[in-house]
């Protein structure tokens, strides 16, 4: 039985005084903990966030790791510099790095043997744009995207990271994915892990993101191969965050 995990993603948002605010709002709503939950703080907040999350059922991410071990990299933040503060995710691939920073499947793929090097959890972004989808091309960009991370990282590693489906026509635009056109893509992308070990792809989290809100949430979730969600928007308020963790 696969664990439902629930992921904010926080962008470039707030200040050390709001994080904090936010973490606390967030624990203290916790409640049942029937599935997981973390929030991907922005690098300069992940010191303050990480104490304030120990011992606790909140986990933490980073929204980015760097795809290289160590070195004369300009800006970029290692697995282990990311590890010494207890970070147990990093999200790798998001369309935001691959459009606007120029991630391409190769430089994801080097990103998320990093994240492993460390045992952090690569949440791997996969995910087509209107364009594509409208040219049907969704499964030819998602097996392109999961092809380069298993060619360089190989299907074992899927035993230890986690996919999020974000349709980029969803993103940021409350232009939601309906339940089934999610449902269809996850199921394709079990499908894919399936053809390859049926045993990793039982096991594998398949998260959604792109405008999941409080209200959409629950039938999201309900959809059988729909692990979760990476949140972004609505993970800066703690009760829609909670809200649409409750929703599990
Ligand atoms: O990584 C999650 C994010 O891309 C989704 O953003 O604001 O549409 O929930 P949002």
């Amino acid at each position: 039985m696969r664990r439902s995990l629930v992921v904010g993603n926080w962008k470039m948002n707030g200040s050390l005084a709001s994080a904090k605010s936010l973490v606390q709002g967030i624990l203290a709503g916790l409640g049942n903990t029937d599935g997981d939950i973390a929030v991907c703080a922005p690098y300069v907040q992940i010191p303050a966030v990480s104490e304030l999350v120990k011992g606790t059922h909140l986990g933490l991410g980073s929204q980015n790791i760097a795809d290289k071990a160590s070195g004369a990299y300009t800006g970029e933040i290692s697995a282990a510099m990311l590890a010494e503060f207890g970070v147990q995710y990093a999200i790798v691939g998001h369309s935001e790095r691959r459009s606007y920073y120029g991630d391409t499947n190769e430089s994801v793929a080097a990103r998320f043997i990093q994240a492993q090097t460390q045992s952090i959890i690569p949440i791997l972004c996969v995910g087509e744009t209107l364009e594509q989808r409208e040219q049907n091309e969704t499964f030819a960009v998602i097996d392109e995207q999961l092809d380069a991370v298993i060619k360089a990282a190989g299907i074992e590693a899927f035993k230890a990271a986690v996919i999020a489906y974000e349709p980029v026509w969803a993103i940021g635009t409350g232009k939601t994915a309906t339940d089934d056109q999610a449902q269809e893509v996850h199921a394709y992308i079990r499908n894919y892990f399936a053809k390859q070990n049926a045993d990793i792809a039982a096991k594998l989290q398949i998260l959604y993101g792109g405008s999941c809100k409080p209200d959409n949430a629950k039938g999201l979730f309900a959809m059988p191969d729909i692990d979760g969600g990476l949140i972004g928007g609505a993970s800066l308020d703690a009760d829609s965050f909670l809200k649409i963790y409750h929703s599990i």
